[in-house]
């Protein structure tokens, strides 16, 4: 799809008028038709804004198509929600240390089917959230729907995702195995910058034990496995509240396993 018709399909996905995009925005709404139609396109400079204001990434904006790795797709694509919807304990943790008294953003980063995010909507907070896998993203909305709640889901990789806006509370949970190693510095400082002075980013990383083992060769697919402690060093100049090493036992898939995970709160000071 050209910039044109993706523009199109996410204005009325949302319900919008060209005149009510073209309000938020800041331009006539002439400008929003010219481009809908392919006469012109968006200033390079609105990209970001315009993707944040259509739920979307600037990528998929620009009719970027993602490449998923299949694991995940293929279980997303069942009704049954593979995660079930009952919300990660540490969302719990997060709403004793940000309650949502004032209206907090949050960004869950590899929301998956969506099951904590609609559950901080449900609680009152504002909400983002992106994952890799577009069935996860939209039985992430089927489940926004069922509770009438409303979160900003989109589709996005998160190696080449950027934030546009700070956030009070970014959560992230099994997720950051599939950051590129080389990319670690740069996305967890630049997650760090885009928090809200008093903010919290809340982290559930896997990590390496040589003693458990990988067991799906799909899902070791682009996966790279944090060192025990590693998250830790990048939020040195934070204070942590949180700080965890856990290994549980796991039966998704139906294949009993192993997992270790390193769990960080850290609150920007
Ligand atoms: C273990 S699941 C966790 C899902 C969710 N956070 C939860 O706790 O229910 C890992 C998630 O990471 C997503 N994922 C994998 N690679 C990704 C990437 N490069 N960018 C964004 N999400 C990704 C997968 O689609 C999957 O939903």
């Amino acid at each position: 799809m050209n910039i044109g018709n993706v523009i199109m399909t996410k204005r009325k996905e949302l319900g919008l008028t060209q005149q009510a995009l073209a309000d938020k925005l800041g331009v006539s709404f002439q400008a929003v038709s010219k481009w809908e139609k392919g006469n012109t396109s968006p200033d390079l400079e609105l990209i970001p804004r315009l993707a944040a204001e259509l739920h979307t990434s600037s990528d998929a904006l620009l009719g970027y198509e993602y490449k998923t790795h299949g694991y995940y797709d293929d279980r997303y694509k069942e009704d049954e929600y593979f995660w079930g919807i009952q919300p990660n304990e540490t969302c719990l943790d997060i709403m004793k240390i940000k309650p949502p008294v004032k209206p907090l953003k949050v960004l869950d980063i590899g929301c998956g089917e969506g099951k904590d995010a609609v559950f901080f909507a449900r609680n009152g907070y504002q909400v983002t959230a992106f994952d890799l896998s577009a069935d996860g993203i939209e039985k992430g909305k089927r489940l926004a729907e069922k509770y009438g709640v409303d979160v900003n889901f989109f589709q996005a990789d998160l190696n080449d995702y950027r934030l546009s806006e700070n956030y009070d509370i970014i959560f992230s949970s099994g997720v950051f195995d599939y950051m590129k190693p080389e990319l670690r510095e740069e996305i967890t400082q630049h997650l760090k910058e885009h928090t809200a002075e008093g903010g919290i980013n809340a982290i559930k990383v896997f990590v390496d034990k040589p003693f458990i083992e990988v067991s799906d060769s799909k899902k070791k697919a682009y996966r790279y496995m944090w060192k025990s402690g590693e998250i830790f060093t990048y939020y040195h100049d934070w204070e942590i509240s949180q700080m965890n090493e856990v290994i549980y036992d796991c039966n998704s898939g139906g294949v009993p396993h192993k997992h270790c995970i390193d769990i960080m709160i850290a609150n920007k000071k």
